[in-house]
C-alpha cells in the first residue's frame, strides 16, 4: 500500500437537513432557509422595475451558486448568468445555463483549457485585462475547436481588476478582435465599490464616475474601429442606474433575490432603508444554551455563516440580539421582556449572503411553515 494514500473510507453525500413537507420546527440546524413567498416577489420585483428602460438581465449566480434559482431568473427574462469561477460555471452549465459570463479573469492553462471545454456545451463569455492571458485563452479556444466571447475589464473606480480606461484598454481589444478563436465582445465596467456606498447621492456619483469613464473609452473604440457590443455591470445597489445610463447595455444584480441584512442599511430616497427587495434568506438557528436570563447561545457561529459585512439580525424577535460569533457558537443578548427557549428555532438574516450561501449543500426553500422543496447548492465550495 502506497503509505500516504488516504485511508478515510468514503463518506455517503451530506444529507439534506429537510424532507419535504416536514414543519420548520423539525428541520435540523444550522440550515439555510429560503421563504419561497419573499424570493418569488423578489424575482418578479427585478424585471417589474425595469419596465421601459431596454437592458438585459445577466443576473450573478455567485449569489445563490444554485442552478434550480438560475433558471428561475431566466424563466422570468434573464438571458443567463454571470459566474466568477470556472467550476461555479460548470455547475450552472450541468444544470441547464445555457448562456454564462465568467465576470472575472481566468489564469492558467487547467482553469483556461476546462473553459474552452465548457464553450463547447454553452455560450460563453470571460473578462481579460492581459495581453499574455487574451494569447493564452486564443490558444485553449482554437485547441477545443470553440469561440469565447472576450470583454475587457475596465477599472472604473472599484480599483480591483480591469485596465485603465482609455488606450489600455483599446490595445487590449484589438488582441482579442485578431485572436483565432476570440469574439471581442465588450466591456466589462463593474462598480463594485459603489454598491454598498449607503446614500443614494454617492451611488449616483460613483456610476455617473463609472459611465464616464465608459464613455471616454467607447469614443476611443470607435475611433479604432473597434466598436463594443455590448457594456455589462452593475449589482443590486446600483442597477437603475446603469440601466437608464443609455451606455449599459446589461446588467448583474445577484443579491436582490435574497437582500441580506448589509444590503438593508443602504438608503432609498426617502432616507429609510431600502425596501424594493425582500429578506427572503434566513438561517435556522437552534438556541443550545440558555443559563442567564440575559444570554443564550445558539448553533449559527463562524463556520455556519460569513461575518465579513457584520452580523446577522435576529428576524422576528424584538430584544433579542446577535451579539457576538464563536467557531461553533452565537450569543445572544436579551433584553427583559425578552425570553428564548432551549430548543427554541430562531430565524437569523445573514449579513452577506454570498460567502454565506458558500457554506451550505442545500437550500431548504418553505413556504409558511412548511418546507416545500429542497434545492441542492451544486456550485457550493466551487471557487476553483
Ligand atoms: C462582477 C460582479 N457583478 C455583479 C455582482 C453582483 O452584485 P450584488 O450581489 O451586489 O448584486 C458582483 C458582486 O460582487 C460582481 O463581482
Amino acid at each position: 500500500m502506497n503509505p500516504s494514500a488516504s485511508r478515510t473510507p468514503p463518506l455517503p453525500p451530506h444529507p439534506a437537513p429537510a424532507t419535504v413537507g416536514m414543519s420548520l420546527d423539525e428541520v435540523d440546524t444550522p440550515a439555510l432557509l429560503l421563504d419561497l413567498d419573499a424570493f418569488e416577489r423578489n424575482l418578479a420585483r427585478l424585471p417589474a422595475s425595469l419596465r421601459g428602460v431596454s437592458v438585459r438581465v445577466r443576473p450573478h449566480a455567485k449569489s445563490h451558486k444554485c442552478p434550480d434559482i438560475a433558471l428561475r431568473q431566466i424563466e422570468h427574462g434573464a438571458i443567463g448568468v454571470c459566474c466568477q469561477k470556472v467550476s461555479e460555471a460548470e455547475a450552472m452549465v450541468r444544470g441547464g445555463v445555457k448562456d454564462v459570463l465568467v465576470s472575472n479573469q481566468v489564469v492558467g492553462a487547467t482553469k483556461i483549457a476546462r473553459l474552452a471545454a465548457l464553450a463547447k456545451e454553452a455560450k460563453m463569455g470571460v473578462c481579460v485585462d492581459d495581453l499574455g492571458n487574451i494569447a493564452d485563452l486564443s490558444q485553449a479556444a482554437q485547441r477545443a475547436g470553440a469561440k469565447l466571447d472576450v470583454y475587457v475589464e475596465v477599472n472604473v473606480g472599484a480599483n480591483r481588476c480591469g485596465a485603465d480606461p482609455g488606450a489600455p484598454v483599446v490595445a487590449l481589444a484589438r488582441a482579442i478582435a485578431t485572436g483565432p478563436g476570440l469574439t471581442f465582445a465588450g466591456l466589462h465596467a463593474y462598480h463594485g465599490a459603489a454598491q454598498h456606498k449607503r446614500t443614494p447621492a454617492e451611488r449616483k456619483q460613483g456610476i455617473d464616475d463609472a459611465v464616464a469613464k465608459v464613455k471616454q473609452t467607447l469614443a476611443l473604440l470607435e475611433q479604432a474601429g473597434l466598436p463594443a457590443r455590448i457594456v455589462t455591470g452593475a449589482g443590486t445597489g446600483t442597477y437603475p442606474l446603469e440601466a437608464s445610463s443609455n451606455v449599459y447595455h446589461e446588467i448583474q444584480p445577484g443579491s436582490y433575490i435574497f437582500m441580506d441584512a448589509d444590503y438593508g442599511r443602504n438608503l432609498g430616497a426617502d432616507g429609510q432603508p431600502v425596501h424594493e427587495f425582500e429578506h427572503s434568506l434566513f438561517l435556522l438557528a437552534t438556541v443550545m444554551s440558555h443559563t442567564n436570563p440575559q444570554r443564550a447561545a445558539v448553533d449559527v457561529g463562524l463556520k455556519a455563516h460569513s461575518v465579513d459585512s457584520g452580523l446577522p439580525l435576529v428576524h422576528g424577535l424584538p430584544g433579542v440580539t446577535y451579539v457576538r460569533a464563536a467557531d461553533e457558537h452565537g450569543v445572544l443578548a436579551l433584553t427583559a421582556p425578552a425570553t428564548v427557549t432551549l430548543g427554541q428555532k430562531i430565524r437569523l438574516i445573514p449579513g452577506h449572503c454570498d460567502p454565506t450561501v458558500n457554506l451550505y449543500d442545500w437550500m431548504v426553500c418553505y413556504r409558511g411553515h412548511h418546507v416545500e422543496a429542497l434545492w441542492p447548492i451544486t456550485g457550493r465550495g466551487r471557487f476553483y
